[in-house]
């Protein structure tokens, strides 16, 4: 498929997805969800790419929300396919078998807090602003950040953010969890890049499993998470990749991963 608002290229095993809608923030269109479904369930099969980096055309923004022009005249049926169609595919990010880094390159408001909260890890640039500004609107998060902003950072703070509104910068949010890094704005790409080479570099089935068991397991009573944690530990002693790299460990060598 070829593509009129994002940007892919793949290179050494990283996939670049851009969100390319710089005159409007990057907001999140119809087109937009289509091509990034699309983009995603392309990536999922890509065996060649292990690690993806996401991020928003422009020095603006990452994301400034869904597309208002759209959204403003939803009916309720079309509100909650909206919704349910927009959690759907934030799903398929999170459980896409392989990490998503979010490069957040200014504005992540809305439906773009929801996304970068939807990929694995989130870097930040120090002009970044990070909100859930939808109750200004008369609506509340609609792609899951009811439910990922509280597990990321906790109810009480998940709670000022979507009942005030308000944006908060760059170092609040590493402050509370939200985001892993923040960097330079000039030096994002960079920090991007070097985070996904050194996950690249190991394990891709380990990786797999890693973020399977993680991601299942906050959804499980700790004991479930545990015995999932056992099996796709057992899973990882079947691999070749295990047995290459415990014994290139002994004999003092890199490993060769191979992804199987
Ligand atoms: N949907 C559609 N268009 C959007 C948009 C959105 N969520 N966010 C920004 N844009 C458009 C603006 O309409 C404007 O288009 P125009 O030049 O054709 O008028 C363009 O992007 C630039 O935005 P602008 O508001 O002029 O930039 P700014 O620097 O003054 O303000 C923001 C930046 C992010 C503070 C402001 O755009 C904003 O509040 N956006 C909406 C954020 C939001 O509520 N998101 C949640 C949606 S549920």
């Amino acid at each position: 498929m070829a593509y009129e608002t994002l940007l892919y290229e793949k290179r050494d095993s990283i996939g670049y997805v851009t969100i390319n809608r710089p005159d409007k923030l990057n907001a999140l269109n119809r087109q937009v969800m289509d091509e990034l479904d699309d983009c995603f369930r392309a990536i999922q099969n890509d065996e060649e790419v292990r690690v993806v980096i996401l991020t928003g055309a422009g020095e603006k923004a990452f994301v400034a929300g869904a597309d208002l022009q759209e959204l403003a005249t939803l009916a309720p049926l079309e509100g909650r396919d909206f919704s349910r169609r927009g959690q759907r595919i934030f799903d398929l990010i999170e459980n896409l078998g392989k990490p998503v880094i979010a490069a957040v390159n200014g504005y992540a408001l809305g439906g773009g807090c929801e996304l970068a909260m939807a990929c694995t890890l989130r870097i930040a640039s120090e002009n970044a602003r990070f909100g859930q500004p939808e109750v200004k609107l008369g609506l509340i998060p609609g792609c899951a950040g009811t439910q990922r902003l509280a597990r990321l950072v906790g109810k009480g703070r998940a709670l000022e953010m979507i009942l005030s509104g308000e944006p908060i910068d760059a170092q609040e949010a590493y402050r509370i969890g939200l985001v892993n890094q923040v960097v330079p704005a000039a030096e994002l790409a960079a920090a991007a890049q070097t985070l996904a080479c050194k996950i690249a570099a190991n394990a891709p089935l380990a990786i797999k499993f890693a973020l399977e068991a993680v991601n299942r397991g906050w959804e499980m009573t700790r004991e479930q998470g545990q015995f999932l944690e056992a099996v796709l530990f057992g899973l990882c002693c079947t691999t070749t990749d295990m047995k290459d790299g415990t014994r290139a460990f002994l004999e003092k060598r890199p490993a060769k991963f191979v992804g199987k």
